[in-house]
């Protein structure tokens, strides 16, 4: 996905699909060697939300189902190496492959509102790097959703490397994803990342739910669980 951006409205809208399918994408890892480590980090958590969230929409599919799950545990494994090693080449084929696999996964199913709300995010703020806004709302963003709407969440956990089988609830093992999420965004260097960093304030929440709802109002269609304009400010204050 590509996005359009107006300053003056305010949008920052995602589009792609087949008509912005490149002739031929070249994916070296060792053109990636000198990229620094935030964003390494940035890059790394948008590939990784891109498969956690087409893995949640409601129009993912077995194949798709299948590159996520796959993208989701290579860059659990490998990103905070490659984040803490530039020159580390086996880490960075693994997040490249897994990034790869990720716009496969954006294609086939569909990023979902979480995407929106970091658009809406970036178009008001211009300096916050889309991938660290990502990582900014995601533990608020998607504990609501696994709280409401856990079936999906137990896998995406489980190809994270926790250990989900000793738990005895359907939400125990849909909450393991977060601490999974968490120890992911600590391991990638962003554990101190926060909204407010980037000029970000609480009491912006409600333009910011009013902006993602109407610019990007298509991705919250596929969401496993229907939100609010309620819900969207409340996960947005959820970030303070
Ligand atoms: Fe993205």
């Amino acid at each position: 996905m590509d996005c359009y951006y107006q300053s003056d409205t305010k949008e920052k809208i995602g589009y792609g699909f087949d008509g912005t399918f490149p002739v031929l994408s070249i994916v070296d890892p060792e053109l990636m060697l000198t990229v620094p480590p935030d964003f390494t980090a940035f890059q790394g958590m948008d590939a990784f939300f891109h498969s956690v969230e087409g893995y949640l929409a409601k129009v993912n599919q077995p194949s798709s189902d299948a590159y996520a799950l796959m993208a989701v545990e290579l860059i659990a494994k490998n990103l905070p190496a490659a984040v803490k090693d530039g020159n580390n080449l086996e880490a960075r084929t693994a997040v490249a492959w897994a990034n790869t696999a990720a716009g496969m996964v954006e294609s086939l199913s569909s990023c979902i509102s979480h995407h929106s709300l970091e658009h809406a995010a970036s178009a008001f703020h211009p300096d916050l790097p889309h991938g660290a806004g990502l990582t900014a709302l995601s533990v608020s963003y998607f504990s609501f959703m696994a709280e409401r709407c856990p079936e999906r969440f137990p896998a995406l956990a489980k190809a994270m490397g926790e250990d989900i089988d000793q738990l005895p609830t359907l939400k125990e093992k849909a909450m393991a994803f977060i601490t999974a999420l968490k120890k992911l965004i600590a391991g990638a260097g962003q554990k101190d990342l926060h909204l407010s960093q980037f000029g970000i304030s609480k009491e912006e929440a409600p333009a910011l739910a009013k902006n993602a709802m109407e610019t990007m109002g298509g991705l919250f269609t596929v969401d496993p669980y229907e939100l609010s304009y309620d819900d969207v400010v409340s996960i947005y204050e959820g970030c303070f």
